[in-house]
Parts: C-alpha cells; structure tokens; sequence
C-alpha cells in the first residue's frame, strides 16, 4: 500500500466513525436523544405553576422571602403610568432605594438618623404627613397605636401619671408616671411653635426612639414607614378628640357612644357580666 492510500483509508474510516453523529441532527424520533455530552442537560425541576406534594401551600412557585429584593427585580427606570402593577412596581423601588427623606425618616434633608435627634434646626423635621390620609390609614394607626405605643402612653395618649381626668397612662406608663409625656400637653400639638409638635418628629420617635433609644426605644423594626405616619395620623385624632364633647360627634354615631357608654354602666352594676 502506498502512503496516499493509507491516507485515504484513514479518512474514510473516521467518516464511518463520525457519521451516526452528524446524521441523527434534525432526524424526528421517538427514542431519547443521543447525549454525547450529557453534563447538566437533565435535572430535576418543577414547571411554572405546577402542583407539588412538597411544599404545604402545594404550589411549586415560592413567594419571595419577606424583606428580601431578588437580583435583578428591580428596574432602574421606574415604569409611568397608573395601571395596578405600575404602581406596585414603584413603590418598591422607592422603597428600595428610600431616597425621599421626607417619606422615609420624616426630616426635610437626608441624613444619618443617628445625628438628626440632636438638631434642633428649624425646619428639619416635616411639617405633615408627606402620604395620603384617609381613614383607612386612622384605623390602621389606631390598631399598631394600641400594639406598639399604648402600654406605656395609653389609649389616650394620655401618658403617665394623674391628670385632669383621673387617669393613667398604659400598663407600663403607670410605673413611669414620671416619664412618659401626655401627648396632649400644647408643645406635642400641630400648633406648637417647638419641633415635638410636627409630624415629622413624631414620626421620628416612634422609629428612632427618644435620644435614639436612650428615653424610649425606637420601634422601626416593628413599624413599616406608612404604619409609623398612620401613628402619626392616630396622635393627632387623638389630640383632635381630647377636648371634644359629645356634641362633637355627628348625629349617627352620637347614639352608637351613649350605648356604648350605657353598656359600661351596666357592666359596672352588675360585676362584669352583660
Ligand atoms: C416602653 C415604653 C414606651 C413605648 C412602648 C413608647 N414610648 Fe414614647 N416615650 C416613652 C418615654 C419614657 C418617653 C419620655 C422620654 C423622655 O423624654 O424622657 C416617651 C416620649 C415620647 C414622645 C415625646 C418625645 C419628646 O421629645 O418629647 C413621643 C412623640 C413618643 N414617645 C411617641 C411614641 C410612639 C408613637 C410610640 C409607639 C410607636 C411610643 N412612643 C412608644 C416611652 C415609651
């Protein structure tokens, strides 16, 4: 045999060797395909919106773990319009990023939360509740009000110690008569002249405390930023309703009071059963 043709039988056979490769791309069937290198082609998943045995909720889709931002969910360019999702989509990413110090720390310039207790300087805490008040949003202050701030300021606001009405302020408040402050004293009031009567420094103490948690521990870890104004908004129906008389309040629900307050009566008689 000549070198040519060793050549040529050579290429011949690794054509012969080669061919089931190249032939079998594109051909339709029914077998598996032929995996010459299988690495990671096959693993186990679950489709979209599938059903599982695994989880409790049965769904194979997981929600996000709370407080987390996925990698990549959040788009620099936040979408405009009014559509549901749009809006949703915005307001994460604003708080995300938290940038507006009005909304976010309730003080008119952006700072170190830290620092901003020991400044007096006019104008630094928000004047009002930067978000829409509705009653919705008094409800929902009133309900984490009476979790988070009523032990020791109490349903009323009234703080520790006796006042004109007899009473004492929270579980707690009791004990520190001393200490905590009536929110109806005139300097935690919208019309004082001093910083304790703007929203914005009310708002501030019941995230970062008094004295940044010296006085009074702050709760930001419990309040989400719109609880902490809906707080806000409940001080200040709070202090609205202190001086108020029955004569205040409308017709309808003048009568749902006086049952009310003849239910307490009743109460009262007859030991506590009604
Ligand atoms: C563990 C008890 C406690 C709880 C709970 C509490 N506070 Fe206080 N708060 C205090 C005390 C004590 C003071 C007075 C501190 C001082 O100035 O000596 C105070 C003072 C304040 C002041 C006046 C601050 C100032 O500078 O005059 C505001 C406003 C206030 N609290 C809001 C709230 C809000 C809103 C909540 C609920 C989120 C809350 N507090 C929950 C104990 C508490």
């Amino acid at each position: 045999m000549t070198m040519r043709s060793h050549i040529r039988l050579a290429v011949v056979l690794a054509m012969v060797a080669l061919s089931p490769m190249v032939a079998c791309r594109g051909d339709r069937s029914d077998k598996p395909p032929r995996q010459f290198l299988p690495d990671m082609d096959d693993q186990q998943r679950w489709n979209p919106q599938s059903l599982t045995k695994f989880f409790p909720d049965k769904r194979t889709m997981r929600t996000p773990v709370v407080g987390t931002v996925a990698f990549g969910m959040r788009s620099i360019v936040p979408p405009e319009g009014d559509e549901p999702w749009k809006q949703i989509v915005r307001a994460q990413r604003d708080d995300l990023l938290r940038a507006d110090p009005q909304h976010y720390l309730g003080l008119t310039r952006q700072m170190d939360p830290a620092e901003a207790w020991q400044i007096d300087a006019p104008g630094l805490f928000v004047e009002t509740i930067p978000i829409k008040v509705d009653l919705d949003l008094i409800r929902r202050g009133q309900e984490r009000f009476n979790i988070y701030c009523a032990v020791c300021h109490g349903y009323a606001g009234e703080g520790g110690g006796v006042n004109e009405t007899g009473m004492f302020g929270g579980m707690v408040g009791r004990r520190w008569s001393y200490a905590v402050p009536s929110f109806h004293d005139p300097k935690y009031l919208p019309t004082s002249s001093e910083r304790t009567g703007r929203d914005g420094y009310i708002f501030y103490t019941a995230r970062y405390g008094v004295e940044f948690g010296g006085k009074m521990p702050g709760y930001a870890h419990a309040l989400s930023i719109d609880d902490t104004w809906a707080i806000v908004a409940y001080i200040r129906a709070l202090q609205e309703s202190w001086n108020g008389t029955l004569a205040d309040v409308p017709e309808e629900q003048r009568r749902v009071l006086e049952r009310q307050r003849g239910g307490i009566a009743l109460q009262d008689t007859r030991g506590g059963t009604r």
